[in-house]
């Protein structure tokens, strides 16, 4: 599947095979949009949506992901302590496969969406990428894979069985984890106009979880999951014009669990917003350290880049207007246009953009966040947002504090009325713009996905500091000492 940041334009769409049911798709989208004006957040998700399906749609085939990777002395307490386990242990619950492996299984029932598939390779990091042997140098390009956006939940299940702390024996766990692929399960589904297909395996597999002990002690707040795809798909109204997604979050015996998922419902903490996963997975501290010492000694002779293309279903599309301005300002601007460029398909441009520029440009995707982010930041890249809620409230545990120190925001109503952003970005010292650089090479451990089951030596990745902070979480809770629902909760 294409990196969600990479749309696909809807010229594109066309030419690829139409689902039956594209009326259907659009239909929902619409009816998502509808709900935007109920809920602000929702309007962005909904189109996000929209894009998603379309996207999910031309994209059979791997995304091809960035490579990536970066960072010297890691920011935080890089170096695991020897007391590793001290914030507790977890139990996986070896559900029935029909939750899990059986999803990955059935490829056959996603056509004409099979691009599932791809997610199955590699314990859910991907087909490995070929295309960067020659921009990556040495072993980075054995680094690369062509991830599917939406294979959290394969790779947190994979990482977790091969977990430093996980424990057999659920009386000595800390936290629980439920490795249900609810992403698979409803996003199979999001297509057809079948609701109750949608929530099915979900209300089966709360009927299963209920009835072990471990749940029934604490209702679930000491259990987590992973949702592979935005929150909004599993947040379902029930205004009959607005259909879109699955129930499983408004599913009371979902309330107490805590889920990743790569974008979060503002305001619910349950929701903990989780890094999309890049194609850069490294396998062990040296390609994180040479991927990092790659990027920041890279030469970028484009002041910025955008990526994207335009979605001809939307009006008044930023991306459109962002095209635009970049095609331009051409001596500044980079363009990736990918109606032009294959850009799910195995393509070097993308990264050779992202590795040349200072800049990258993140408009909101089809929801408010985007792989793409994620991309550019593994690239060296500085992002430039235009919408707070694309990153700053998302991801916390990952991402530096003092947004402006490693990120650049400009308003997108500004942009409308005739901010630069070229003239924005100009005024960065060519000091100013190595320091943003620095902090984001920092990050790059923090926002990728090692390949190893038990993870790098010295460096905690994503995975790592998403299981720590859930464990603490429920340490703390245990103790009475934690709060959820926008009071402590578990900070970097
Ligand atoms: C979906 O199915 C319901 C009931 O089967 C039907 O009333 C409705 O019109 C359908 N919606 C679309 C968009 O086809
Ligand atoms: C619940 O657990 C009991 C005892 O392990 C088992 O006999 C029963 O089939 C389970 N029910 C469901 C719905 O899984
Ligand atoms: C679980 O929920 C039930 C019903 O809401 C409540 O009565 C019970 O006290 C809860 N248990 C715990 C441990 O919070
Ligand atoms: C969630 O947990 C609280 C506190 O333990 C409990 O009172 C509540 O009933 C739980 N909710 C559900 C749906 O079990
Ligand atoms: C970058 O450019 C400088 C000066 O133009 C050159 O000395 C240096 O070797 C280049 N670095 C790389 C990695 O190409
Ligand atoms: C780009 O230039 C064209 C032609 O001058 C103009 O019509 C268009 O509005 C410009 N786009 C932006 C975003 O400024
Ligand atoms: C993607 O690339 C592969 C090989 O590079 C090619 O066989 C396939 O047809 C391409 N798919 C699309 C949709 O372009
Ligand atoms: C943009 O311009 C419009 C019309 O001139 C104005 O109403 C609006 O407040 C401006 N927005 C911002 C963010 O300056």
């Amino acid at each position: 599947m294409l990196p969600m940041s990479f749309n696909h334009p809807s010229s594109q769409l066309q030419t690829l095979n139409k689902p039956k049911n594209f009326q259907l798709i659009r239909n929902a989208f619409l009816s998502i949009q509808a709900r935007i004006s109920v809920h602000p957040y929702l309007c962005l998700f909904t189109s996000f949506l929209f894009i998603q399906a379309l996207v999910f749609l031309i994209t059979h085939t791997a995304p091809p992901s960035l490579p990536i990777r970066t960072f010297n002395p890691p920011p935080v307490a890089a170096v695991l302590s020897p007391d590793e386990c001290r914030s507790g242990k977890v139990y996986v619950y070896d559900l029935p496969p029909m939750f899990n492996k059986d999803l990955l299984a059935s490829c056959d029932d996603l056509d004409p969406w099979n691009w599932q598939c791809g997610i199955i390779s590699n314990d859910g990091y991907g087909r490995r990428a070929t295309e960067f042997v020659g921009i990556l140098p040495g072993n980075l390009a054995t680094t690369s894979y062509r991830t599917n956006q939406f294979s959290s939940e394969v790779i947190f299940h994979y990482r977790l069985l091969n977990y430093k702390c996980r424990t057999l024996d659920p009386e000595s766990a800390t936290a629980f984890y439920i490795p249900f692929y609810a992403g698979l399960a409803v996003g199979k589904n999001l297509w057809r106009n079948d609701t109750k297909m949608r929530d099915w395996h979900c209300e089966m597999m709360l009927r299963w979880v209920l009835n072990q002990t471990y749940y029934q002690r604490a209702n679930g707040s000491d259990h987590f999951i992973t949702l592979s795809r935005i929150t909004w798909d599993f947040r379902r109204l029930t205004d009959p014009l607005k259909l879109w997604g699955s129930s499983f979050l408004n599913m009371p015996l979902m309330q107490n669990v805590t889920r990743f998922t790569i974008e979060k419902a503002p305001g619910d903490d349950y929701d903990v917003g989780v890094p999309y996963p890049t194609g850069f997975h490294p396998s062990s501290d040296s390609d994180v350290v040479q991927w990092q010492s790659f990027v920041r000694n890279r030469n970028r002779s484009s002041l910025f880049t955008f990526i994207g293309a335009a979605r001809g279903s939307i009006e008044n599309d930023f991306r459109a207007f962002l095209l635009s301005y970049c095609y331009n300002e051409s001596d500044s601007c980079r363009v990736v246009d990918c109606a032009v460029t294959q850009c799910s398909n195995g393509t070097s441009a993308i990264l050779e953009a992202l590795l040349d520029s200072k800049f990258c440009l993140q408009p909101k995707g089809d929801s408010y966040t985007r792989r793409s982010v994620f991309d550019c930041m593994v690239a060296g890249s500085v992002p430039v947002f235009f919408w707070k809620r694309t990153a700053y409230d998302q991801y916390d545990w990952f991402l530096p504090g003092e947004p402006e120190s490693w990120s650049v925001f400009i308003d997108h109503e500004d942009v409308r009325n005739g901010t630069s952003i070229r003239d924005v970005l100009q005024r960065y010292s060519g000091e100013e713009v190595r320091r943003m650089r620095e902090k984001v090479i920092e990050s790059i451990p923090r926002i990728v996905y090692a390949r190893p089951g038990k993870g790098l030596e010295g460096f905690r990745d994503a995975f790592d500091i998403a299981v720590e902070g859930v464990l603490r979480r429920f340490k703390e809770q245990k103790e009475g000492r934690g709060v959820y629902a926008g009071e402590v909760g578990v900070r970097r």
